[in-house]
């Protein structure tokens, strides 16, 4: 039995199981802007809602390298436009999972960057770039993990028609898509719902999780 069947009803829906207003660090102005690092390998939304959380000041940090491993995907538009320093590095000159993730490593340890964000970085990373950033690479994922690990956790949601899905921002370990989970926001799926409706409504939150989670994680550091 979905736990909305009536799909005129979804905004209140997505409302009844959201968590409380994200609340932001109110001290983190005292500390300099957290220097980050991002990858992306499509359409960069999430990118892009990093920028515009730290245009409004409810992210302190500075967007210092997107790196992608697609040219000419959404995300270098979107960087473009936004004038934020962006990197290919093509997955397909490599064969050694790990030696792209040394390329990586060193790529974003010239730019001096404090933390990764892998946001809709759609390639197994190894230990090689987990250990250099250790609890300092994040990624977002569409599910409410630990369910759906791994490629179309949408699709998975759909086909195991669950009532709730979601997002879920997490550091980075060695099993897949299983490190400690920062933050999660709950979407509810309607009866209607198809891959594409899930997938925009599962973004909407996604874009409001991400800055959150990243801003979240930054005062654990300071805080040491
Ligand atoms: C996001 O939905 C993100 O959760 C997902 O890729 C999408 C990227 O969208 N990531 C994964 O599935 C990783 N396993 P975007 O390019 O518009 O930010």
């Amino acid at each position: 039995m979905p736990a909305f069947s009536d799909p005129s009803d979804h905004q209140a829906a997505d409302q009844a199981l959201l968590q409380p207003p994200l609340q932001n660090d109110s001290s983190a102005p005292s500390q300099p802007p957290l220097r980050l690092g991002v990858m992306a390998s499509g359409n960069g939304s999430n990118f892009e809602a990093l920028a515009t959380a730290i245009e409004a000041g409810t992210l302190h940090a500075e967007l210092v390298l997107l790196i992608v491993n697609n040219p000419g995907c959404g995300a270098v538009a979107r960087a473009e436009r936004l004038q934020i320093p962006h990197k290919v590095v093509d997955h397909r000159r490599w064969t050694i999972r790990e030696e792209l993730d040394q390329e990586l490593v060193r790529t974003f340890q010239a730019a001096s960057v404090d933390a990764v964000v892998m946001a809709g970085w759609m390639r197994i990373v190894t230990p090689v770039l987990i250990h250099a950033f250790a609890d300092r690479l994040l990624n977002i994922h569409p599910s409410l993990l630990p369910s759906f690990r791994g490629l179309d956790a949408i699709g998975q949601a759909l086909k195991a028609g669950v009532c709730i899905s979601g997002c879920t921002v997490h550091l980075v370990s060695e099993e897949l898509d299983a490190g400690p989970i920062l933050a999660q926001a709950a979407v509810p799926v309607l009866d209607t719902d198809d891959h594409a409706s899930l997938a925009e409504r599962i973004h909407r939150q996604e874009h409001r999780l991400l800055p959150h989670a990243v801003q979240l994680a930054a005062s654990r550091w300071t805080q040491g």
